[in-house]
């Protein structure tokens, strides 16, 4: 099939590749000029994993353009994959699906049936909107032709998302028409029977199932996105919250969400206690789904509840520096990992660049550290004469009075503790993903404090 995507973000980016390497012929608009130059140079804008091999092995069938052209009229299915970040208020910003929407139907030929899908996480009624909106468009421009929506929400986790692109758990559609779920079920067709071949850098897992096709309207559609994402960033919350109770009565999460976890009823993802969530997802789909339901005067106290106890957890790490040293002024602390999660660069909404900010208030000097998200950190933090950036722990925690592990990036799984501690001032260790054994931490002489344990 033709198909083109809006955006080359994670989403985007992700989807318009794995759909090239299944057979599909794909055209990439991207609207930033940089991310066009390096893909055409064969390079990734976003650090994930595989897949810059990816764009190695279809960049030959894929069209990079700036600006929609006439691979846009002539595609089957229209991928919507663009940015719908927060509001002041919370609310999602759709505005950029709007004027996504705006320039594919200008693109639109007199007669030709099309497919054009929301991939963004849209609040809900977005899809009807925008179908609308693209009608009169199409009105203003005289242009007659048939226009399927559909809603084809996107759960792919950042660090593992061309895995979850090709090996999805499920893809779900909402849709009103017979022909916009034809499409998007042949588009689909060789992740949804695993026909095709996996690249040698990710085979596929033993005991791949099937994924599950789940046709729906378009409102359930949009509405699965919102509901799947507040009950994940919940589960962490619940544990979370457990962990706090532990620390007050010498309880250890770890032991107790093991103990929980195992009741298949309740399954053990989602319940490792830490310093909470973060990302382009779950901080601004909670919101936006709150602020929705504001809207139309529906309260959720339980969506609420999570993100005010995911937000304090920020807040109890430097509460937890501060017990310990009285006062933070002039403190050098370490904070291992910036990306709000290991495996990719994105720093949006991620604990740790909150933790550096409120370190920074209280007056400590930070060393911070990351292999992959130090450019997008700079970037959020600013130019500021009190952080220092690394990538090598060692070097960052040179000198500094205490380590805060924000991100339990892979490649620290085996640190030296006795070479960290050798160079630093002071042996406090807050190990905000309850990442290591707490034995191997103070046998080199640190005072360990995990989460809950
Ligand atoms: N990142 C994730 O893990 C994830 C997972 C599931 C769903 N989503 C949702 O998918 C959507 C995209 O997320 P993302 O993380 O990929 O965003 P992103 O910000 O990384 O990428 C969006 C891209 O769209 C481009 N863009 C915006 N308007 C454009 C236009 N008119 N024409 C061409 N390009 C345009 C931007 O320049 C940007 O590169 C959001 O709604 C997000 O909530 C994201």
């Amino acid at each position: 099939m033709n198909v083109t995507i809006i955006g080359a973000g994670y989403v985007g980016l992700t989807t318009g590749l794995a759909l090239s390497y299944i057979g599909h012929n794909v055209c990439i608009v991207e609207k930033e000029k940089r991310k066009i130059e390096l893909l055409k140079a064969g390079k990734s804008p976003i650090y994930e994993k595989g897949l810059e091999e990816l764009l190695a092995l279809v960049k030959k069938n894929v069209v990079f353009l700036e600006t929609p052209g006439k691979e846009v009229s002539n595609s089957d299915v229209i991928i919507i994959a663009v940015g719908t970040p927060p509001l002041e208020n919370g609310e999602a910003d759709v505005s950029y699906v709007e004027r996504a929407a705006k320039e594919v139907a200008d693109c639109l030929l007199r007669g030709k049936s099309y497919t054009i899908v929301i991939k963004s996480t849209v609040p809900i009624g977005t899809n009807d909107k925008v179908s609308w909106q693209i009608k009169q468009r199409l009105k203003e421009n005289k242009i007659s032709c048939e226009v399927n929506m559909a809603s084809n929400p996107e759960f792919l986790r950042e660090g593992m998302a061309l895995y979850d692109a090709l090996y999805p758990d499920r893809i779900v559609v909402g849709a009103r028409s017979e022909k916009a779920i034809s499409d998007l079920q042949q588009l689909y067709n060789p992740i949804l029977q695993q026909t095709f071949t996996p690249p040698h850098f990710l085979p596929r897992p033993n005991g791949t199932k099937l994924p599950h096709f789940i046709v729906t309207d378009i409102i359930s559609a949009e509405m699965i996105k919102y509901a799947a994402n507040a009950f994940l960033a919940l589960k962490i919350s619940f544990i979370n919250e457990i962990a706090g109770l532990c620390e007050k009565v010498g309880a250890d999460v770890v032991d107790v969400a093991k103990g929980i976890g195992t009741d298949k009823r309740i399954g053990m993802s989602f319940l490792n206690a830490g310093i909470g969530w973060g990302g382009s997802c779950f901080p601004k789909d909670t919101s936006a789904l709150l602020e929705f339901a504001k809207k139309i005067g529906y309260d959720m106290p339980i969506v609420s509840a999570a993100r005010e106890v995911n937000y304090r957890a920020r807040r109890a790490v430097v509460d937890k520096l501060k017990a310990y040293f009285g006062d933070l002024m002039g403190k050098t602390i370490a904070v291992l990992g910036l990306a709000f999660k290991p495996g990719t660069d994105d720093v949006r909404e991620s604990p740790a660049i909150d933790i550096i900010k409120i370190l920074l208030v209280e007056g400590a000097n930070v060393k911070a550290c990351d292999p992959i998200a130090i450019e997008n950190a700079r970037k959020v933090l600013g130019a500021n004469e009190e952080i220092g950036f690394f990538e090598d722990p060692y070097k960052a925690t040179e000198d500094a009075d205490a380590v805060i592990l924000a991100t339990e990036w892979p490649n620290w799984a085996n640190m030296d503790f006795e070479k960290l501690a050798s160079k630093m001032r002071n042996l406090l260790f807050i190990d905000g993903r309850n990442y290591y054994e707490p034995e191997e931490v103070k046998k080199a002489g640190f005072i360990y404090m995990g989460v809950g344990r």
